[in-house]
């Protein structure tokens, strides 16, 4: 049912951040146990060697997330960044050589932890659609 499309080369990328009410069905704390739930997913992953092997490290990238995903659906900006949330996400990836393999890896991990969620359906479509076609600007090799 969340299905992952092929990320194709100089594709013009489309997508929506997630709708507010996500963030509402969850609050804070709702979100942060979801990003944690995914990266403690993530340590047992295929691409747990992408993320830091030290505690506090991987911590500290939790917690960013957790940020992250707030803002950018819609939530008061709580991660620390004035331009636009997206590009910068982009960028940011380019640190780390991210190929379709890990990309899959990482939406089939998000989507474990979406499955999770005791919200509205159509709620986590909407959140899944985002980060689908979002995690495509993230290939970059
Ligand atoms: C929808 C797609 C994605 C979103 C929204 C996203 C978001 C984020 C965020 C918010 C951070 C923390 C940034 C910070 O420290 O300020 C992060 C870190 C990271 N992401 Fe992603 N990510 C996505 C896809 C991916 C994919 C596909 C990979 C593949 C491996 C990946 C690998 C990483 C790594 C390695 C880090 C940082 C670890 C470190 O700080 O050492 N991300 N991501």
């Amino acid at each position: 049912m969340y299905e992952i499309s092929d990320t194709k080369k100089g594709e013009k990328v489309e997508f929506s951040n997630p709708p507010k009410e996500f963030f509402e069905a969850l609050g804070v704390e709702g979100m942060r146990r979801f990003m944690y739930d995914f990266y403690e997913r993530i340590s047992q992953s295929d691409i747990a060697h992408f993320f830091p092997q030290e505690e506090e490290e991987f911590e500290k990238v939790k917690q960013k997330n957790t940020d992250f995903f707030i803002q950018i659906c819609g939530g008061p900006a709580v991660y620390d960044q004035d331009e636009d949330l997206n590009d910068y996400m982009v960028r940011f990836h380019e640190q780390f050589s991210i190929d379709e393999r890990a990309r899959i890896e990482w939406l089939g991990t998000m989507r474990e932890a979406l499955e999770e969620l005791d919200i509205d359906e159509d709620l986590k479509r909407a959140f899944w659609e985002y980060v689908e076609a979002f995690s495509k600007l993230c290939v970059n090799c």
